[in-house]
């Protein structure tokens, strides 16, 4: 499995903003509460709270790649026995679902994701037919003040695909999705100036972290936050509305 693993009780605790978007994703997928919904995605099971919410007489597949995000969306979700079953998988990869889910949501995930073409081929596979696909995950143009500095201290090499609109909906339509509008957003996000670092560590540098070391993983984290003009994240989203 090529994804990494995460902090997930660190991701857990400063995740505000991504289950903010979250739920805004979740309301826009149209439900009776009887319907099995696929999370791709799911990390430590916030977003999915609030997905099992809108399905009192339905189910979800909560699905990630990192097993220590999976256990702590497991603690979180347990209560919900027989409504919610884990799977750890990885999004480039056939998903092996034992039969074809009614709904797919996923929340700040497809761009760390690498093989867009073959993700949308993956998620059509795993939806039956006339099923909705709604997505929130970086775009083009994501976290630019960021990447420009790291381009200054000599990182170059990012785990991300920050997709347009555009080359979105052509692998919609190519995967097979019938119809679909695909959009970007600009969420600018504030943070506390005593859980920058933090931040930028466990949520936005991590791969980098991964692959650095602790000790110099550390230190880039530190260096990028004391070169920011100011604590604010500047998220741009790409956002897929889509029917199988
Ligand atoms: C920023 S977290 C978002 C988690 C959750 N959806 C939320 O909004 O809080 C990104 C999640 O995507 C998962 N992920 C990244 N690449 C993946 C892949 N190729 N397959 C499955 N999950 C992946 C990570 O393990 C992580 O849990």
């Amino acid at each position: 499995m090529g994804a990494r693993e995460w902090d997930a009780s660190t991701y857990d605790a400063v995740a505000a903003p991504m289950t903010t978007r979250g739920v805004d994703a979740v309301a826009r997928l149209e439900l009776r509460g009887d319907e099995t919904v696929l999370d791709a995605g799911c990390g430590t099971g916030q977003v999915t709270a609030t997905l099992l919410e809108r399905l009192p007489r339905g189910r979800v597949i909560a699905l990630d790649a990192s097993e220590r995000m999976l256990e702590v969306a497991r603690k979180r979700l347990g209560g919900a026995a027989g409504r919610v079953s884990f799977v750890r998988a990885d999004l480039e990869e056939p998903l092996g679902l034992e039969s074809p889910v009614d709904a797919i949501v996923s929340t700040s995930t497809f761009h760390w994701v690498r093989d867009h073409d073959a993700l949308f081929r993956h998620l059509a596979e795993a939806l039956r037919p006339g099923g909705q696909l709604v997505v929130d995950c970086g775009g083009a143009g994501n976290v630019a003040s960021i990447l420009r500095i790291l381009e200054d201290l000599g990182e170059t090499d990012h785990p991300w695909t920050y997709a347009t609109p555009e080359e979105t909906s052509a692998r919609l339509a190519a995967a097979g999705f019938t119809t679909f509008e695909t959009w970007r957003s600009e969420r600018p996000t504030p943070l506390p100036p005593e859980e920058l670092e933090q931040y930028l560590a466990t949520v936005v540098l991590g791969t980098h972290i991964a692959r650095l070391g602790p000790e110099a993983g550390a230190q880039l984290a530190r260096d990028v936050a004391a070169r920011m003009d100011e604590p604010l994240i500047d998220y741009v989203r790409l956002n897929v509305d889509a029917r199988r």
